[in-house]
């Protein structure tokens, strides 16, 4: 899209929910995922927060191409697996034929008003023979039943779950614990193997390895059939022609050196693009030519308020969450050492682990680096370690108020 298009006004919009036409860029991503797709492989987009991955997903819901049909749902709020039940029913709902394709197939579960279409906050219900089954056997047949409704039609039903590792860590913390999540992504997991016309993209910001090794009673092999869909930051094509679209949309002229710079400030993140945008719009400077430094100026007064800033806030307190002791003292050690320096040889991170208390032998070490790896937060070059996003590593500086 980007190649061929002229840019158009786009006003700052810094984490709210964007509408499709103002998503940007993504092109390569979303042919990668469709063909993906469409070769029968399930997905999983696995990058840290605020990367853009909804509205990746959104681009794709709006524009899946021909035989494809995405239905895009946030899952973020789902406790229960009786819950992830109605709210995969809600989903199906999003079909624009889904009373004449779905309804008439799933009425041996569900309550007759359930399967009403147009009231999405209507209470869902299990038929009154299905109540006492496990909810797993019931996810399991209505599936079976979505996937028969579709055989011979040509259409593939693509069920882009957003924030799974969310749900999957919800269940896990309440009464059902690590055992019914382990059921919930076994049942998923036979799901994708059984049936043919449905396809999963699975999304979520905190590592989905990590919170099946810490908070579940499964391996990851329950995830090792998914295949991984890098999104990353937005290239630098993307990434300007975002810059020129918000440009005219908070009327400013950037310099050629002024778009580079929102580039190399943001390490491409969108939101970080957004967030620049609107910080100069507000800032009472009269230059209506945007330069290189007025832009550095806005990214330090960015990084630097608590506030305006609050939305990196979770790359330091989600290790509360999700890294129960001693590893949180362990990955707070590690993090704040190496968003210190360009990289860190493996040796030195073995030994300053080492040097902790308590201390820490190779294998935890080697477990933390993993968890860190699998978060996003870490990358291995060679024999060194280093932040990912280098970005994020300066965020984080400032988050603990590191020099
Ligand atoms: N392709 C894009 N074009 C324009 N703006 C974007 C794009 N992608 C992301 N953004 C900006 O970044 C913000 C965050 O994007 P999004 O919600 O998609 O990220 P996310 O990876 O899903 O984050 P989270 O993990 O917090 O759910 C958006 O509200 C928007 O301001
Ligand atoms: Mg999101």
């Amino acid at each position: 899209m980007t190649g061929s298009q002229q840019p158009f006004p786009l006003k700052p919009n810094v984490g709210a929910q964007l509408s499709p036409h103002q998503i940007v860029g993504r092109d390569g991503t979303i042919l990668q995922a469709r063909q993906l797709l469409l070769d029968g492989h399930n997905l999983v987009i696995n990058d840290p927060r605020r990367l853009g991955k909804s509205c990746m997903l959104e681009r794709l819901a709006n524009e899946p191409g021909d035989g494809m049909v995405v239905l895009l749902r946030s899952y973020q709020d789902v406790r229960t697996s009786t819950h992830l039940i109605h709210q995969l029913l809600r989903q199906l709902k999003q079909h624009q034929g889904f009373k004449k394709r779905f309804a008439g197939a799933l009425s041996s579960l569900f309550d007759k008003a359930s399967l009403r279409v147009g009231y999405d906050d209507v209470t869902i219900s299990l038929a009154a023979n299905q109540q006492h089954r496990r909810p797993v056997d019931v996810l399991h047949e209505m599936l079976e039943a979505v996937d028969n409704a579709l055989e011979g039609e040509g259409e593939l039903l693509v069920l882009a779950i957003d924030e799974i590792t969310e749900c999957i860590n919800n269940i896990a913390n309440g009464e059902g614990g690590a055992d019914e999540v382990a059921t919930v992504l076994q049942t998923m997991q036979q799901g994708r193997k059984e049936f043919r016309n449905i396809r999963w993209i699975l999304t979520g910001s905190i590592g989905f390895h990590h919170v099946i090794r810490y908070g579940t009673d499964t391996t990851e092999a329950v995830i090792g059939d998914l295949k991984n869909l890098p999104l990353g930051p937005l290239s630098r094509e993307d990434a300007g022609f975002l810059t020129h679209c918000l440009a005219l949309g908070i009327d400013r002229t950037f310099s050629g050196a002024a778009v580079d710079a929102m580039f190399t400030c943001s390490d491409g993140i969108p939101f970080l693009i957004q967030a620049l945008a609107s910080g100069i719009r507000d800032s009472t400077t009269s230059q209506t030519t945007v330069t290189a430094k007025l832009v550095e100026a806005a990214f330090a007064t960015y990084i630097s308020d608590r506030d305006e800033s609050r939305a990196f806030e979770h790359f330091v307190s989600r290790l509360d969450t999700y890294y129960p002791d001693p590893l949180r003292s362990r990955a707070i050690k590690l993090l704040d050492h190496t968003s210190q320096q360009p990289s860190t040889p493996l040796t030195k991170v073995y030994e300053l682990l080492a040097a902790g208390t308590p201390s820490c032998d190779k294998q935890d070490a080697v477990e933390l680096l993993k968890a860190l790896m699998d978060d996003h937060y870490l990358v291995r070059d060679g024999s060194d370690i280093r932040w990912r996003y280098p970005i994020l590593a300066r965020i984080w500086r400032e988050k603990q108020m590191l020099p």
